[in-house]
This record gives C-alpha cells, structure tokens and sequence, in this order.
C-alpha cells in the first residue's frame, strides 16, 4: 500500500480497518507523526478535499510543506514526473494530489520513494471521498450487506461515482443508477442497472446524488444546459424527498449545486448527511495517511 490510488486497491478487510479506525480517530484516539513530511499539490479547484487533508495532516503531526501550482515551475513546463522527482529529492514523503487527467498518477507511483495520495483525478477515481461515504454509511447503518444505494446525476463525469460504486459492491450493497441517460455509460453497468427516478426513491436506503459538473461539458453542452429543467426532471425536490423511506440518507460530495441537485431547503435537512460526509473526511484521511506512512515504516 504504498501509494492510495484507486478503489481496485480497497479489499473489504482493508475498507472496514481504514473505517475502524477513522470511527476511532473521531472518538478520540491521536498519533503522531512528526517526521513524516507532505505536500498538497492540488491542480483543480478544491475546498473540502485540500483543507480536510490539510487538517488531517496536522492533527497527525506531519510537517505541511506548501505547494501553489500557479507559482510552482510546472508554469515553466516542468513535468509532474520531474515535479515529483524533485520534491522526492528534497524529502517530501507523501504528495497529495488532484489533477484534472485521468490516471495521472500511473507514471509517477514508480519514479521515486515519494507516495502519491490521490485526491482526485479527472473523472477517474476519488478514492479519500470513496473512503469518507463508506464511513458515513458505515456509522449510519453499521453494516454495507444488503443496503439500496442509488447514484444519481451526472454520473459518466463522475470519479466518485466510479470509486463509490465499485466498493459498495464489492462490500455487499446493491447499486442503481439514475438521472438523464446519456450521462451514464456502460462502463458502469457491472456496478448496477439505470432505472428511473421515481421507481428509485422508495427504494434506496442512501441516495447520493451527484454534482452536475459543467466544467467537464463541452461548450454546447454547457450552453444548452438549463437548471430549472434539469431540477424538475431529475432533481431531489421537496415532493421527491417525501418518496424516500423515512430512515433514509441523501448524500452528495459537494459543492452542491442547490437547487439543481437538490432543494436547497434539504442540503442541511434531516434526511442529508452532506455536512457529515465533510466532517467524517478529517477523521478518513488522517486513517489513509497513517496506513501509507506505517507502509513506508515497514519498506
Ligand atoms: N467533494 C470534493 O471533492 O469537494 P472539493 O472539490 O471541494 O474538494
């Protein structure tokens, strides 16, 4: 486990540890890791994830080095390989990185003793936000087995998507699709079926519902796209919400697009777990960074 990649790496025994003890992090249980050091190097927009690990980082004592890619040589068209080198060369232990290509960490897991932590690349995979649901879902029901979980929005874009489904199958819960359908793709058909909203909501036990991600659409498509159409034909609004089962929890990875996704009446509603999900990813990364830094203990 040398580098926290992808949901491919997760098997349930390491899924229900990392849970275990970000639930033990969040009652209480420290560490402490001061000669370990980091470096957050995020190339896409970021809140919750880069200040979370941020935190995560400093409640485990390691020594932050910071990294703005807008004053970084990579403005000079230094590589991220080259990047990478040379932060390994001056001691960083642990990059976290966001980068907008899919699959960018390939190349750089080889080329030096410095593990990548990857926070999120293009619309491949978001392994810390994968993480963070699994333990949200984890303290809400206390078990993966059997659930109904339905993903729904923009979920062809989606590396959460792509990370949550996988891992929520592999753990035993049952997985379906939902939203416009040409925003979902067959590669994700060995995940669960794409059924129609309405027959979804009674259903599911966590609905997570997906960013509409205009950043990643073409120009026409972004042009063409209309909030309030899209929020009655497939937003959570008040008069959906009343379809789910009483005990179920709506999720989202945020930032939320209010009323494009959901009523903006129910992101802080009793149902949404969405400021959970933020607050359990402090507790979730100070677990993957530990896991990663006591492999390189034991290297
Ligand atoms: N959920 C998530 O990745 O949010 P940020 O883009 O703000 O990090």
């Amino acid at each position: 486990f040398k580098h926290f990649v992808s949901a491919d790496q997760v098997d349930n025994q390491t899924a229900n540890e990392l849970i275990a003890r970000a639930e033990a992090f969040k009652a209480g249980a420290t560490a402490s890791y001061p000669d370990v050091y980091v470096s957050n190097l995020f190339f896409e927009p970021s809140t919750r994830t880069h200040t979370s690990f941020e935190v995560a980082e400093q409640r485990l004592g390691l020594k932050v080095i910071s990294f703005d890619p807008t004053h970084s040589s990579v403005q000079k068209g230094e590589t991220l390989e080259d990047t990478i080198r040379t932060l390994n060369a001056i001691g960083i232990n642990i990059a976290v990185m966001r980068h907008p290509q899919a699959d960018y960490y390939r190349d750089l897991m080889t080329i030096s003793d410095t593990a990548i932590v990857n926070a999120g690349d293009g619309a491949g995979q978001h392994p810390s936000q994968m993480m963070l649901d699994l333990m949200t879902i984890h303290e809400t029901f206390g078990h993966f087995e059997g659930l109904r979980v339905g993903i729904v929005g923009d979920i062809s874009h989606s590396r959460v998507a792509r990370s949550d489904a996988a891992l929520l199958t592999q753990l035993g819960a049952s997985v379906s699709f939902s939203g416009p359908a040409a925003w979902y793709d067959d590669s994700f058909a060995s995940f669960g079926n794409f059924v129609g909203l309405d027959e979804l909501l009674p259903q599911v036990d966590v609905l997570m519902l997906l960013r509409v991600q205009l950043e990643r659409f073409d120009d026409v498509e972004r042009e063409s796209f209309a909030k309030a159409d899209y929020h009655r034909q497939y937003g959570i609004t008040e008069a959906r919400a009343a379809q789910l089962k009483p005990e179920a929890i709506i999720m989202h990875p945020a930032p939320v697009n209010r009323d494009v996704e959901l009523a903006s009446a129910l992101v802080t509603g009793p149902q949404s777990k969405i400021f959970t999900q933020m607050h359990n990813g402090v507790y979730m990364r100070m677990a993957m960074l530990e896991k990663i830094i006591q492999a390189q203990h034991n290297a």
